[in-house]
């Protein structure tokens, strides 16, 4: 498969770390922390370069002007989201991102002020939504205590299974229909590995009147999305994933052209957002930029962003539905193996179906016994173990290849036995 693989000269292009006796890592924490491309460090020293010859002038002067530097990155990021280019800007971290759409999306009234999410939702998007309902409510409600209990609907999966059903998602936003005002999930469970069905999910929230949005850390990068197609409103994704941004890495916004020339809405503000062509002229007024250039706050970080367009321009080489064919089959070669070990000890939580699933499989270990994972770990395996009792594997397929997850395979029947 190795041999036949279209891509794999693209491994080559990145750095693997090495284990103490020389030999490359299998390295399976894409999902968590991309591999540094080679050409990264020369995107890097060209921006350092420029900045010790120019200074100040670089910001026009540069080989990449700095100025206008977040804008190279905007072709190959609305191509891998599947967006217009207007509907998508680089900046600032997923968190941050999250928060400032909330701030202009989640318009609660007394009768429509729910939001949902996943049961187990990444913490970091469970805090976000806890506390901008907490900061969209007045200190009265604030201070009676259970508003975030009142105003939280958490999808939890059926009992005795691990992963949502779409129909059982689609049930509660029904059922919740004029009370819900934002759904806000991940487009892939960091988790469990489950990719939601996007499309049917926002058109559910459209029919009841609630604003759609998604946390594409796991997803972007590593499934196929379509994210005007669908009509989705926002979406925030980190690029130090699937993205090979490095770590800490430049974040990103969509927000659908619908809400291009939208006003109204409430935002933060800084001059980043501010009309190009007034931005200079240092005038107390904001004018916002139409799109999601519209929502952007402080000028970009070039060092970030240079590192970014060096990942995503080898994303513009592959191609996306090059890579999503080789991710089916790598991952399907993955779960295979994992079957063939036929183990009672571990059991694969990530949907069966190609559909609901991008490259990672999460593997529980029963009785959240830790040992196996560590034992894979002093074999040179880089997974990674998730509270309470999964083992996370993503062959990513830029860089990973058959004989990874072979060799992965064998290490972990190997350990079990
Ligand atoms: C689903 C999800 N949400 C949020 C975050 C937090 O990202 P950041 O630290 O860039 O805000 C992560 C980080 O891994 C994540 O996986």
């Amino acid at each position: 498969m190795d041999e036949v693989d279209p891509l794999r000269n693209f491994r080559d292009r990145f750095l693997v770390p090495r284990q103490h006796n020389g030999d490359e890592v299998i390295y399976l924490t894409g999902n968590s922390l991309g591999l540094q491309p080679k050409q990264t460090r020369e995107y890097v020293e060209q921006e350092f370069h420029d900045w010790a010859t120019l200074g100040v002038a670089g910001h026009l002067r540069a080989q990449n002007p700095w100025l206008l530097y977040h804008e190279f990155l905007t072709v190959p990021l609305a191509r891998i989201i599947g967006a217009k280019h207007s509907e998508v800007v680089a900046m600032n971290s997923l968190t941050v991102n999250l928060h400032l759409l909330m701030v202009s999306f989640y318009r609660p009234t007394s009768k429509r002020n729910k939001i949902v999410i996943e049961k187990g939702a990444f913490p970091s998007d469970q805090y976000a939504v806890e506390s901008q309902i907490m900061f969209h409510c007045d200190a009265e409600t604030r201070r009676r205590g259970d508003t975030v209990r009142e105003r939280l609907i958490e999808l939890a999966p059926r009992e005795g299974e691990a992963i949502l059903r779409t129909e059982d998602i689609l049930k509660t936003i029904r059922q919740h229909a004029d009370e819900i005002a934002l759904i806000l999930l991940g487009g892939v469970n960091y988790y469990t590995g489950q990719a939601f069905d996007m499309k049917v999910i926002t058109e559910a929230g459209h029919e009841i009147g609630a604003i759609v949005g998604f946390d594409l850390a796991h997803a972007a990068g590593n499934i196929p999305l379509r994210l005007h197609e669908w009509n989705v409103d926002f979406a925030a994704w980190c690029s130090y994933k699937y993205l090979n941004g490095g770590p800490g890495s430049v974040g990103g916004i969509f927000v659908h052209e619908n809400h291009a020339n939208n006003f109204e809405l409430p935002r933060f503000a800084g001059w980043w957002g501010n009309e190009k062509q007034s931005r200079f002229l240092m005038r107390p007024d904001f004018v916002p930029m139409s799109g999601a250039e519209g929502w952007q706050i402080s000028n970009p970080p070039i060092l970030q962003m240079a590192a970014l367009r060096a990942s995503l321009e080898i994303f513009q080489e592959a191609g996306m539905e090059k890579l999503r064919e080789k991710s089916l089959s790598l991952t399907g070669y993955l779960e295979f193996l994992l079957d063939e070990i036929n183990d009672k000890r571990i059991s694969v939580i990530t949907p069966r179906n190609i559909e609901e699933r991008g490259c990672q499989l999460s593997i529980r270990v029963k009785e959240a016994d830790k040992t196996l994972f560590e034992s894979i770990t002093s074999r040179g395996v880089f997974a990674d173990w998730r509270e309470p009792d999964v083992i996370r594997v993503a062959p990513v397929p830029l860089y990973n290849s058959f004989s990874d997850v072979f060799r992965f395979a064998e290490i972990l029947k190997s350990c079990l036995e």
